[in-house]
């Protein structure tokens, strides 16, 4: 047996720092919502790889698809010779976006290369260079990607300069100051100061905020926003990296707000553990670059393929948006109860089972230095717990789907112990 020690003695030595470790304990095997390290310790997983497990480690299904594909086909490049099962996933995506207008799908492997290839569209498309984002906003570590983002620290600092014509607005997170008005009224600003909004190609927005802090934009406001990109002929990317694949409790997030997006970015959940990632959109605007302009090596991957045509069966078969409104009652009413014990809890929040809570401070300020002690803490207790957020206080639950009830309420309990813990000592 090697040791946690072994491993992270080689990974200081040969792996930057810039690629950052949550954990000392290296993971040998998985299977739904338990990770085991290579000491054999197990961990519930209350992180599913940062939003890719909505269907659990491993899914009998997923494995069973990856397996049989790999029997036939590993890889020939979709540009070369294309192969069934991309345009399968295509089919199945295209149909499932909202919305009335006739889609198409372009596969690539991550979720930064779809906002990338999400811009690259939209630009082609209209003919127009600007591009709006919020604050707090995580689009991904490219150079654009980086552009897009609203949070500096640790995502771009010493990186630039990025992209031009990159503008941002507030996000609406009325807890932290900013109303819905606030944001729209940011919107008409820039609109009159800084761009011309018939010089804007796109506005990107994640409608449910993941690594800037768990806060859903409301249906009122996605649908303004809709209105306004309609009114000036800007096209209105939604990015689902975070939040697709039933964690909100429906397929895509934005499915809330009853409004149709000009073009959606997926990744994460989509393949169930699994690299790919996606841009669904209107044909009409998916079929503007000419071929070859869109693409890459491996996007589109035949063994990532299979995986996600499991998972969207696995997501029907096993009612998973059903049951993401179940897991996120139980997050829920687990933070509650713990709220009545400790007094650092604070704007607990969730759409489906994308589910949060602040911490705070004794005079009410975000405890960014809590949020890591819990994290840390919980780890030492064997629970996988994220944290997130502009300020870095909020914890977040990304527990797959088809983790048990009983499961669930464990974590709640580890949580609920190192907290007692934290604030004993
Ligand atoms: C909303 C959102 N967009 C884009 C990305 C970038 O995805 P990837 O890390 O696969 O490049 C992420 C990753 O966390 C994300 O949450």
């Amino acid at each position: 047996m090697t040791t946690n020690t072994h491993w992270q003695a080689l990974r200081e030595r040969y792996v930057p720092k810039g690629v950052g470790n949550m954990l000392q304990a290296y993971a040998e095997r998985a299977e739904n919502a338990q990770i085991w390290d290579v000491e054999g310790n197990a961990y519930l997983d209350f992180a599913g790889g940062i939003g890719v497990l909505n269907v659990g480690h491993r899914h009998p299904k997923v494995v069973a698809a990856v397996q049989q594909q790999l029997d036939k086909l590993m890889h020939t490049c979709f540009h070369v010779m294309p192969y069934a099962p991309y345009v399968e996933l295509a089919k199945r995506l295209s149909e499932a976006a909202p919305g009335p207008s006739l889609k198409q799908t372009l596969l690539v492997n991550t979720g930064a290369e779809a906002v990338e290839n999400a811009i690259k569209i939209a630009r082609a498309a209209t003919g127009r260079s600007g591009v709006v984002a919020f604050s707090g906003a995580f689009h991904g570590r490219t150079l654009m990607g980086m552009a897009l983002t609203g949070k500096m620290a640790p995502y771009k600092q010493g990186f630039g300069p990025f992209p031009a014509e990159v503008y941002r607005v507030p996000y609406p997170n009325p807890y932290h100051g900013c109303s819905e008005e606030d944001s729209l009224t940011a919107l008409h600003t820039l609109f009159k100061m800084d761009i011309d909004p018939k010089r804007v190609a796109a506005l990107i927005i994640e409608p449910v905020q993941g690594e800037g802090g768990f806060y859903a934009a409301t249906p009122s406001f996605m649908q303004s926003l809709r209105q306004l990109c309609d009114q000036h002929g800007i096209l209105l990317i939604v990015d689902e990296v975070q939040s697709g694949f039933a964690r909100t409790g429906k397929l895509f997030a934005i499915e809330h707000a009853g409004i149709e997006p000009d073009l959606m970015t997926v990744a994460k959940s989509l393949a169930g553990g699994m690299p790919l990632a996606g841009v669904i959109g209107k044909a009409s605007l998916m079929n503007v670059p000419e071929p070859g302009a869109l693409g890459s090596t491996y996007g589109g991957n035949p063994l990532s393929c299979a995986a996600a045509l499991a998972v969207l069966d696995v997501i029907e078969e096993e009612h998973l948006l059903e049951r993401a409104e179940q897991v996120g009652e139980l997050i829920e009413s687990g933070f509650t109860t713990l709220a009545k014990d400790f007094a650092a809890i604070s704007h607990i929040r969730r759409l489906g089972a994308m589910a949060a809570m602040e911490l705070l401070d004794a005079e009410g300020r975000p405890d960014a230095a809590l949020a890591k002690d819990l994290t840390q803490k919980a780890a030492s207790k064997g629970l996988l717990l994220l944290s997130c957020g502009v300020y870095a206080n909020t914890i977040r639950v990304l527990v797959p789907l088809t983790a048990t009830d009983q499961q669930i309420q464990q974590g709640m309990g580890i949580i609920g112990e190192s907290l007692a813990e934290l604030f004993a000592c």
